[in-house]
Parts: structure tokens; C-alpha cells; sequence
């Protein structure tokens, strides 16, 4: 096949640096009339327009007048069995836990099942702009299978796991006992990490719904193979952390737990961590290991407020993207988790800029899940995987908004904002994998 090979004109947006570290001017690169070349799904050139015509002008061109191109969102906590289970009433945590969740992912146990969830929840993320995450299947082995299977079809960057529980899991136990996680894990892992675009998250739920064994496998697996993730919950709600000391009762806190089974290294990516204490957040850091921070899910649940200027200390900086964790967030939608996200900030008296939102979605997420050589920004080399958002979208955005393309950072600030506090999926006008246009709003 010759290289196919195409590009994409229009204002784009991404960062080259932090902006919670280095000023705007130098992190934000906003190309207001700019031209992404591609070949065979990935960014072959990128710059202005008028730099870039000379070379690639015969190439065919989609133009996106008035909209803003941004790369594809990361989600960096979700699962998805939860997807049906959105909005379920009234209950804390350990309650919503046992009452919602484990009753929901039993059925997970049938894999036709499992794998039309899988495909209603792929197009869920894509119509919402999210082109990679980090996911939960259950524990069952066959709902990793329907997952990975629905994302290969799709040439989608997706890291899953199978969970790993064996105790503390009512409505569970009966279909877990006789399994053995690691043995799952590890064939699972086999046949599915790194082919393609897949990647592979060792996954135990958390710290009350694993022995101590069952930890110590887990970590039996990173060392068997490096490069795998973990994936886990840790400090949500105080009940939990609670009830964590009990657990282990020899352990410092609920993250020495992780620490003393070796699970915290730099392919640890955790949840929440809206109970974590300035201690914690130190060793987070020394550790090089992910936070995920899910202020819908945060807010719904009544977890807590989470402490976003500890994460992004300058003297203990810990790697940081944004989590729908849906089904206890309560939306799919990057832009509406960035919404939230803003007023958590709001409400601890702490600020969240406009480009400090959209990188975590973007950037710091690929980042967070140490995958930045590839995703997260329109550098030349990596996948082509990015989303074409309509300031515009609705009579509301477009009644706020100008038609006119902003010349300055200070109004395309104003812009990106009104998109971070206003939008969701129906600003999401297109988003591409590797190039293909896969969702488009009519
Ligand atoms: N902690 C353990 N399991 C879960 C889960 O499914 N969702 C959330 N939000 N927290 C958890
Ligand atoms: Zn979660």
C-alpha cells in the first residue's frame, strides 16, 4: 500500500509544557490557521498553514472553519460494566458498593452481555471526544475479553484489566472463589498487553477487596512483566480509609498498604486519593506514581474535596489526569469533568485555569499514564488521534461565544473556558482515531 497520506486544517490547541509550572506563553501552542499532516494514521508534520503549504499543499484537506482542534481526551479512571449503573441513588461509597455495583457486574459473568456493553460504552467515549482510558472491566476474565475485542476492532489506544477481589465482596464471592486471579491475570495479560494498541492494568479493586496474598501476586506480576500497569482505588471516603486501618492493621496507611506489597512504583495509577495526607502525596511523588482525580464521581459519592494543589506542589509534583470514573461519575463527558473539577478548586479556594483543565485532559492525562511518546499532543510522530470542538455547539455556547477565530491566548482563554464550564458532547463536533474520522455530530 502506498502511505496514505491526508490533512486536517483548522485553529489548533495543544501544550508542549505543564501550565501549572511553566507560564501560558510557553506551554500553550495555539496555531490559529494550522495545518496536521498525516500518514497512515500517524502526525507526519504540523505548524501553520502558511509554513506547511508549500510541501503539503496537493495532499486532500478537511478544513474545520471556526472550530477548535484539540487532541483526544484521556480519561484516566473509568469502568466500564458501570455504564447502565449511572445515577443510582442515595448511598455512600461502601454502600453504593455493595448495594449498586457488585449486583451490576455479576452479569459481566456472560460475555455476549459484557460485549454489548463494551461497544454502547466505546461509543459512548468517542462521541464525548475520549480516544484513550484507563478501565476497570470485572472480575471476570471474559469481560476483559469483550472489552479489548471491542477496542481492537476500533484501533483504539486502551489500557484494561481484570479485577482482582477475593474477599469483602458480597454477591460476588460465590462467582470468584474458585478463580485464581493471578492465573486469569497473567493469560490475560499474555494475550492481550501491548498487542496493538491494547496495554495491560494489573487491577485490584482495592485494598479491602484483596488479601494480602492476593497483593502480593499482584506485584508477582509486575515484576513478571515491567511494563504493565496497576490500577487501583485509593483514599476515597473516609468510611474506607476507616476501615482500611482495621483491615491492616500493622500498616502506616491506606497507601503503606499498596507500598509495603511493592505496588507503588511508577506504573501505579490510583484513584482519588481524596483522603491522602501531605505525607502520602510526598511519596506519591518519590514514587513517580498517577493520580486520577474524579470530581464527579468525588461530589456524587460525597467523598470529598480533592486536594488539587498538593498534586501539582512544585516541590512534590505527582503525575496527574482527569477520571470520569463512571458509574459513579455522572457524566462521560472530559469537558464536564472539567467543569467539576474547576469548582472543587472553587470551593477549597484554589484556581484551575482554562489551559490547566484542558491539559489535564489531554497531555497530563498521557502523561499520567506514561504515554505521552505517543498520545496527548499534535507533536510530529505521534498517533493521530484528536477531536474538532464547536465553541458554538449550542444556541447557548453560540450565543456566548464569537464566530470569530481568537487572535490572542487571553481570548482563546475566554473560549476554552467557556467549553470547560458549558460543554459536553454536544460541543464534541468530530473526533479521530489514528487519522479516521469515527464519531461525528449531525
Ligand atoms: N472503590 C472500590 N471499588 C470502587 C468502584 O467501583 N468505584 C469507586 N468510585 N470506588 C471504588
Ligand atoms: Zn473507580
Amino acid at each position: 500500500d502506498a502511505p496514505r497520506l491526508q490533512a486536517i486544517r483548522g485553529a489548533f490547541l495543544d501544550f508542549i509544557e505543564d501550565p501549572f509550572y511553566a507560564p501560558e506563553a510557553e506551554s500553550v501552542r495555539y496555531v490559529p490557521d494550522g495545518l496536521l499532516v498525516i500518514e497512515s494514521g500517524i502526525i507526519k508534520a504540523f505548524g501553520p498553514y502558511n509554513d506547511l503549504e508549500s510541501t503539503y499543499g496537493h495532499i486532500p484537506v478537511t478544513a474545520y472553519l471556526g472550530r477548535l482542534i484539540t487532541p483526544g481526551f484521556i480519561d484516566t479512571h473509568i469502568h466500564y460494566p458501570q455504564t447502565g449503573m449511572m445515577a443510582a441513588y442515595g448511598e455512600q461509597l461502601l454502600q453504593w458498593l455493595s448495594q449498586y455495583t457488585f449486583p451490576t457486574e455479576k452479569r459481566f459473568q456472560d460475555k455476549a452481555y459484557a460485549k454489548e456493553v463494551a461497544e454502547f460504552f466505546l461509543d459512548q467515549l468517542l462521541s464525548h471526544g475520549t480516544t484513550t482510558a484507563l478501565v476497570f472491566a470485572t472480575v471476570f476474565p471474559q469481560s476483559v475479553e469483550a472489552f479489548f475485542e471491542a477496542a481492537e476492532a476500533r484501533h483504539l489506544c486502551m489500557i484494561a484489566g481484570k479485577v482482582m477481589m477475593d474477599r469483602h465482596a458480597p454477591n460476588l464471592s460465590s462467582a470468584i472463589r474458585p478463580r485464581p486471579s493471578y492465573t486469569d491475570t497473567k493469560a490475560l495479560i499474555q494475550t492481550w498487553h501491548k498487542r496493538g494498541r491494547l496495554r495491560y492494568a494489573v487491577t485490584p479493586r482495592f485494598a479491602a477487596t484483596s488479601s494480602e496474598a492476593q497483593l502480593q501476586r499482584a506485584r508477582q506480576l509486575l515484576q513478571e512483566f515491567p511494563d504493565v500497569y496497576l490500577h487501583t482505588h485509593l483514599s476515597e471516603n473516609q468510611e474506607e480509609v476507616a476501615w482500611i486501618a482495621e483491615l491492616f492493621p500493622q500498616s502506616k496507611g491506606y497507601l503503606d498498604v499498596y507500598d509495603q506489597a511493592g505496588l507503588v512504583t511508577d506504573r501505579f495509577c490510583l484513584s482519588h486519593g481524596v483522603q491522602l495526607s501531605e505525607a502520602e502525596f510526598q511519596r506519591l511523588s518519590q514514587a513517580q506514581s498517577a493520580i486520577a482525580f474524579c470530581p464527579t464521581s468525588n461530589l456524587f459519592l460525597g467523598s470529598g474535596l480533592f486536594k488539587l494543589e498538593q498534586a501539582k506542589s512544585p516541590s512534590h509534583p505527582v503525575k496527574l489526569g482527569l477520571g470520569t470514573d463512571v458509574g459513579a461519575g455522572t457524566s462521560f463527558s472530559m469537558l464536564q469533568t472539567t467543569n467539576e473539577a474547576y469548582k472543587v478548586a472553587q470551593l477549597r479556594r484554589q484556581s484551575l485555569s482554562p489551559f490547566q483543565a484542558l491539559f489535564l485532559a489531554t497531555l497530563g492525562g498521557a502523561r499520567a499514564l506514561s504515554l505521552d511518546g505517543h498520545l496527548g499532543s499534535f507533536d510530529q510522530g505521534k498517533d493521530a488521534d484528536f477531536i474538532v470542538l464547536d465553541p458554538q455547539a449550542t444556541p447557548l455556547l453560540a450565543f456566548r461565544n464569537t464566530a470569530a477565530v481568537p487572535r490572542s491566548l487571553e481570548a482563546l482563554a475566554d473560549q476554552v473556558f467557556s467549553l470547560v464550564i458549558l460543554g459536553d458532547d454536544r460541543a464534541v463536533q468530530a473526533t479521530y482515531v489514528l487519522g479516521q474520522l469515527v464519531h461525528e455530530r449531525y
